[in-house]
């Protein structure tokens, strides 16, 4: 049975008005309760070498990774819909590859195909609203955002100070990036007391209060749980190493290596091994990103129950949910085996397809819901890396409790890019994504709608660096993720149209990713190059002070910044942006306040129109009541308007004077 068959009629699909919400709940409860749980779940059989392209493509990791794989050659899905390549079996795609990808690697894919039994019920139930659907979040990088006490590094008085500005802005939810103690191996991505403030940000009175500042003003917090791994300065992980017999080496991944090499081939995110030696153990300890951040054993119940009780300490003082850091690495699959080469050569890691996907996630996922966090009724919101759309279904599908929400990074790139190249996004690939998965991902599902958080380069500066532009861009940018469905994240910035860093040389680098990946390039290439290639991709761009003042330091610190910035917050700032009607700031403000009063750009129905048509990103917004229209130039030349938008009442444009042709970057929202 297909998910299409499954269908209810159209108008059972539209916008569906609060007040018939609960009857249609009912309803769709009533029908899930008549399904029998195979047919739930669509529970799906093993596959084997004998399962045919079809049945890969079935499977939900499969379809993700096939999808994937034509992205990044350019080819359409329909090639999978060709009856010939359909039907054809595993082993003879084995036998055709066998020169270029060796058996080894299908056999790595059908374990991790394997993984996965069930199949992501595509429910058209009408969508049940929650707070966290109707909300723009902002993300906060404490250690730029606002210094209050002149030390150079942001805090969280800083942050208080500037609380209204946001409440202005129209946001209503802050994800604050982590404050936790930490000895700043990855800025605060290395925890070393889940219990305690980083003394540079503050302390736990100021929390409190920042807490209280936040409900004070309508607003929601959400917090960074970074719980893949800890600080190798976190307790646990230092009686580990102290005192071998204690129950916190088992809290760790500790494994002896049969020579004087790590026991596999697994590779850190940020260079090199991911294994440190411990010479007082002669073992080896996992560490999938610093040096200095240890991967926790999530098999270990204990390290389980430590975190659900964490999340709920925290929950209890009135947080309201977290972003779960690199949540879907937690599960490892069994005995740590070796990364498969030719996966390793695709992806620049080795060892990935272990636990990207590991075999424990749901199970870990659902406990840590009901554990602790539908005891409080909080939110969450799953960073997942590599995850694509039929996986997030499995992840964030209401009926499944697991995840709210995740973030998938499939659009940060245009296929056949990884983050350190130097090109040009191509906007039309936004296009396609976003229409896939505003058509296919479902009433049961939610989408996270972003461009930029602090692990990106900006987005302006991706898709056209030339500064004629940026205004138009930026404007266009906020258009498109303002009028989607799903739940918009700001990155701290991106509302005044930051850009990329002009950082001089290698000594600028603050992040430890960038500076190792410097130091691995120069090896092989000269200065120059090697910090080029850095630059492209370096999370720094995202990490500069935010820029509110002509001021000193931007208005951001009265000491020595603990990062640069450059010359461009003299013109590019808040406090000018606030007194300029035509500003970003200003253009993000209305839409967001717009977004606000018309329920159909949230929870309405979306239809894009001449989707194949290149540069050209067109789209209706329905509600019960109201219906908008978005177009977008998505290139920096003029193109002819789709639909002439004649009777439309026009909204919002980032152009002031209207012309019969779409100019560059040029969005237009509509009242229909
Ligand atoms: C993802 C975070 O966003 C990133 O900043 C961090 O370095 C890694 N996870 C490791 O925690």
């Amino acid at each position: 049975m297909s998910d299409k068959e499954n269908l209810p009629a159209k108008e059972h699909r539209e916008y569906i008005k609060p007040e018939n919400l609960s009857t249609i709940k009912e309803r769709a409860e009533e029908l899930v309760s008549q399904m029998t749980e195979d047919s739930f779940y669509m529970k799906q059989n093993k596959l084997n070498y004998n399962s045919k392209i079809k049945d890969i493509y079935a499977n939900p990791i499969g379809h993700d990774v096939l999808y994937k794989l034509l992205l990044q050659l350019n080819k359409s899905e329909k090639l999978i819909r060709n009856p010939i390549i359909k039907n054809l079996p595993l082993k003879t795609v084995v036998a055709l590859t066998k020169k270029s990808l060796g058996k080894d690697f299908f056999d790595v894919l059908l374990e991790l195909l394997n993984i996965e039994s069930e199949h992501p019920y595509t429910l058209q139930k009408g969508i049940e609203p929650k707070w966290w659907k109707e909300v723009v979040f902002y993300q906060i990088y404490p250690r730029s955002f606002m210094d209050s006490n002149g030390d150079g590094i942001g805090d969280l008085k800083g942050i208080i100070s500037k609380l209204d500005y946001l409440k202005e802005l129209g946001v209503d939810a802050i994800w604050l990036s982590p404050i936790y103690d930490s000895p700043n191996d990855d800025n605060g991505y290395d925890i070393r007391d889940y219990y305690a403030i980083m003394g540079e940000f503050g302390t736990m009175e100021d929390f409190d209060r920042l807490l209280e500042e936040v409900h004070n003003r309508g607003m929601k917090l959400i917090m960074d749980l970074v719980v893949n791994h800890t600080s190798d300065e976190h307790p646990w992980f230092q009686e580990a190493i102290k005192n071998p017999g204690s129950k916190y080496k088992e809290y760790y991944l500790f494994q002896k290596s049969k020579d004087k090499n790590p026991p596999n081939n697994w590779t850190s995110f940020f260079s090199g091994p991911a294994w440190n030696y411990y010479k007082e153990l002669d073992e080896w300890a996992l560490h999938l990103f610093s040096k200095k951040q240890m991967d926790l054993n999530w098999d270990n119940e204990n390290v389980r129950k430590d975190i659900q009780q964490m999340i709920s300490w925290w929950l209890s003082k009135g947080v309201d949910g977290f972003r779960l850091d690199v949540i879907n690495y937690i599960s490892k699959r069994e005995g740590l085996p070796w990364g498969n080469k030719t996966v390793g050569e695709l992806m620049g890691y080795y060892g990935i397809e272990n636990y990207y996907y590991g075999p424990n996630l749901h199970k870990y996922l659902k406990e840590i819901r009901s554990e602790a966090f539908e005891p409080f009724k909080a939110f969450s919101v799953g960073e997942t890396p590599g995850v694509g759309m039929e996986m997030s279904k499995l992840l964030t599908a209401d009926y499944r409790q697991e995840l709210d929400m995740v973030f998938s990074f499939d659009h940060l790139e245009t296929p056949g890019h990884v983050r350190f190249n130097d090109y040009e996004y191509d906007l039309n690939y936004l296009k396609e994504y976003f229409i896939h998965w505003m058509e296919d991902y479902g009433d049961a599902c939610w989408m996270s709608l972003f461009y930029e958080n602090h692990d990106n380069p900006r987005m302006i500066s991706k898709v056209n660096k030339n500064p004629a532009y940026r205004k138009p861009l930026a404007k266009l940018l906020a258009m498109i993720q303002l009028t989607l469905k799903g739940t918009p994240f700001i990155f701290q910035g991106q509302e005044i149209g930051s850009v990329n860093k002009a950082f001089q040389s290698a000594t600028d680098l603050r992040d430890v990713e960038s500076i190792n990946l410097y130091k691995e390039l120069i090896e092989k290439s000269s200065a120059e190059d090697a910090f080029r290639e850095v630059l492209s991709g370096s999370r720094d761009h995202a990490r500069t002070p935010m820029q509110w003042s002509d001021k000193k330091n931007a208005g951001f610190t009265e000491g020595i910044p603990w990062i640069v910035t450059d010359e461009d917050y003299k013109q590019w700032n808040v406090e000018k942006q606030l007194e300029n009607e035509d500003s970003v700031l200003n253009f993000y403000r209305q839409l967001i306040q717009f977004r606000k009063e018309h329920k159909a750009l949230i929870y309405g129905s979306f239809e894009a129109v001449n989707k194949k048509r290149k540069d050209s990103f067109t789209y209706y917004r329905r509600g019960e009541k109201e219906e908008f229209y978005v177009e977008c130039n998505l290139s920096s030349n003029t193109i002819k308007r789709n639909t002439l938008a004649s009777g439309y009442e026009l909204i919002l444009s980032n152009y002031s004077e209207p012309a019969k042709d779409l100019r560059p970057y040029e969005a237009n929202l509509y009242k229909v």
